[in-house]
């Protein structure tokens, strides 16, 4: 963003929100326990107020992109670590940021509470605790949970179903479900099994936002053209979806272009495979793809 002229004017030109990648994770924002690092989240929220953009925080709870010295506090300091963390990471940024991702990626697979410092320490209630902190540092912010297999019917979107239930019986201050969207031209979610999902978080009274989307081309055998055509009728189907739904009211890809995409980090060819992935909107010349098309056709 600050040193990419073309990504900046695209941002500008296309985006309304933003959301930092990597910027307000726990490890960026606190490397050491007792000295914030401001900076670059400072740019990107100010950069947001200069172009009349709202900012998505992500995230505060998540077990991964943790600072060492998150991971070995014992478990009666992880609460009060916890606590100050979103104290004062919310607090600072009170009224400049309009909604957060306070827990993210809270369970596992299966399903099952995922093992973490935190629900090792406090069991599901960090939950709880986490939304209440975040509550009483910004009256105004939208809460949300996070998490990414959980746009389809299924044994995951089924237990986070359960636990929003749970929580919003105890009173948690939760208001949103973000599904990150990070799919294939094929497979899941279909566009059924994702609105009948959302249609039931909805029902619960909560905002049902896409948070994450990109949209990999895969290894099929389909030339190029045909791939991204595939990928476009993919974004359309699934933003459709967001569109049609009263409570999908924001949609936030991974990233702006193919040569700036976590997919083909070299981390993630374990996961993903070997890219290039190509599974954004725009292509590395900054180009609109068919996708970039296809998209804006289903927001009508
Ligand atoms: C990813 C970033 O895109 C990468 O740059 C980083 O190396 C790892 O994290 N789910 C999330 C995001 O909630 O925070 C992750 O972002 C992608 C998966």
């Amino acid at each position: 963003l600050t040193s990419n002229a073309e990504y900046r004017a695209t941002v500008e030109a296309e985006f309304s929100q933003i959301t930092p990648e990597n910027e307000m994770k726990w490890e960026s924002l606190a490397p050491t326990r007792d000295s914030f690092k401001w900076t670059q989240a400072d740019v990107l929220v100010s950069f947001a107020e200069e172009n009349g953009m709202t900012v998505h925080g992500h995230t505060l709870v998540w077990h991964s992109q943790l600072p060492s010295w998150v991971t070995t506090l014992s478990t009666d300091e992880v609460e009060g670590a916890m606590n100050e963390h979103i104290d004062a990471v919310v607090s600072r940024y009170r009224g400049r940021i309009r909604s957060w991702d306070v827990v993210n990626e809270a369970l596992a697979d299966t399903g099952a509470l995922r093992v973490s410092p935190f629900s090792a320490a406090l069991g599901e209630e960090f939950i709880d605790k986490a939304f209440a902190a975040a509550r009483s540092a910004d009256p105004d912010a939208i809460l949300f949970y996070n998490d990414y297999g959980i746009e389809h019917l299924g044994p995951k979107s089924d237990a986070l179903f359960a636990l929003v239930k749970r929580l919003l019986e105890r009173g948690v201050p939760i208001q949103g479900v973000g599904f990150q969207m990070h799919i294939a031209s094929t497979g899941n979610p279909s566009a059924s099994s994702f609105r009948d999902n959302l249609a039931r978080f909805a029902a619960l009274g909560l905002h049902t936002s896409i948070t994450e989307m990109d949209v990999r081309i895969g290894k099929s055998t389909a030339d190029t053209k045909t791939a991204l055509s595939n990928q476009a009728e993919r974004y359309y189907e699934i933003i459709r979806v967001c569109r049609l739904q009263p409570k999908c009211g924001t949609i936030t890809f991974w990233g702006v272009d193919d040569g700036h995409s976590w997919l083909d980090l070299p981390s993630m060819e374990g996961v993903f495979g070997k890219g290039p992935h190509q599974g954004l909107l725009f292509d590395t010349h900054f180009d609109p793809k068919p996708a970039y098309d296809r998209a804006r056709d289903a927001l009508d």
